[in-house]
């Protein structure tokens, strides 16, 4: 082919391809190379005050910077977080909602026969964001003193003891059940639609325990208005050094992270993703964020994690996983 001809053919692929771009932002309604233009709305699925909503708001504000516009936030709570994450699948694929989620994405299709979503068809990863640590704590006039009397006292008293959660699926209620399964019980569980009106109940004195994570129990445990029996890690947390983890109070069963990611509707953009991310990406560097994060017992992500590939693999495997343990337990 001819030099020219070369050109031409170069031309008309390029065109085609500026064609598909444009057509594609059509279809989701963006012009990705002037997107972001208007706010963003990001939902939270679980009530406002709780960890989800506590470590959304402190990515938001450095992304809003970033991005030029601003993230606003929007609790769309029940079910487990499953509400709120249906009415992100079912969004305007153009940029303009994101959805905040945790461990709870992964397995909502094991525990919901009518789930209205497919968490992994039905949405683009962005990346991943922090993954928090858990803490059994329980109402400062709860009887038992530590882990051990924690332990006993819950076995003796199964029947009489409520524990608090934020729905089936959600972090608590996976915590929980991995409590009371090591402690060979049942209690009575008691929903919320997220784990800071839980807490509020907690520390009135409604409801005797949960586990939940130390983004939203750190400050409790610290200010002394809750019990805190033990971290739900393999080591210490550094915010609270003095509350020994399950492993060393000899639970070693009782181990569980909440791993929480950024989506968008599976029909928007690359590009559109593509700048979501590297503001992800950007905030998870930004001090205040980290030293938010450190406070509260947490802390971000690496790089490689913040990314659409590593987070779509994590949830993959979690959705595998959680299949698995939830199937066993129902007897499946
Ligand atoms: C919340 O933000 O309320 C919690 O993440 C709920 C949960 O998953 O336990």
């Amino acid at each position: 082919m001819t030099p020219a001809g070369t050109r031409k053919v170069a031309a008309y692929l390029g065109a085609l391809a500026g064609l598909s771009l444009t057509l594609a932002a059509c279809s989701s309604g963006t012009d990705p190379a002037a997107y972001p233009e208007d706010d963003i709305e990001v939902i939270v699925p679980f009530s406002a005050g709780g960890p989800t909503d506590t470590v959304t708001r402190m990515i938001a504000e450095p992304m809003s910077e970033d991005l030029g516009v601003q993230l606003v936030v929007q609790n769309i709570d029940g079910a487990g977080g499953t509400v709120g994450a249906g009415q992100a699948a079912t969004a305007d694929p153009d940029g303009y909602t994101v959805l905040m989620h945790h461990i709870g994405m992964s397995t909502a299709p094991a525990l919901y026969d009518d789930l209205a979503y497919d968490p992994i068809a039905d949405f683009k990863p962005v990346g991943l964001v922090t993954e928090v640590p858990m803490t059994i704590i329980a109402s400062s006039d709860f009887e038992p003193e530590t882990f051990e009397e924690f332990v006993t006292y819950v076995q003796e008293n199964a029947d009489t003891v409520t524990m608090a959660h934020a729905g089936e699926g959600s972090a608590s209620n996976l915590c929980g059940l991995l409590l009371t399964d090591a402690l060979g019980v049942e209690v009575t569980a008691v929903p919320y639609d997220g784990t800071g009106p839980a807490m509020a109940e907690l520390v009135g004195g409604q409801v005797d325990f949960m586990c939940d994570q130390t983004t939203n129990t750190t400050g409790q445990i610290t200010a002394g208005e809750v019990k805190a029996y033990a971290a739900t890690t393999p080591e210490r947390i550094e915010a609270l050094p003095d509350l020994p983890t399950t492993t060393e109070a000899g639970q070693p069963d009782i181990q569980v992270s909440v791993w929480h990611g950024l989506y968008v509707p599976a029909e928007t953009p690359d590009e559109v993703v593509t700048q979501l991310t590297d503001s992800l990406q950007a905030a998870l560097t930004d001090q205040g964020v980290i030293d938010q994060m450190a406070n509260l017992g947490t802390a971000p992500v690496s790089e490689e994690q913040a990314t659409p590939e590593a987070h779509a693999t994590l949830l993959e495997e979690q959705t595998a996983t959680w299949a698995d343990i939830i199937g066993a337990s129902q007897g499946g």
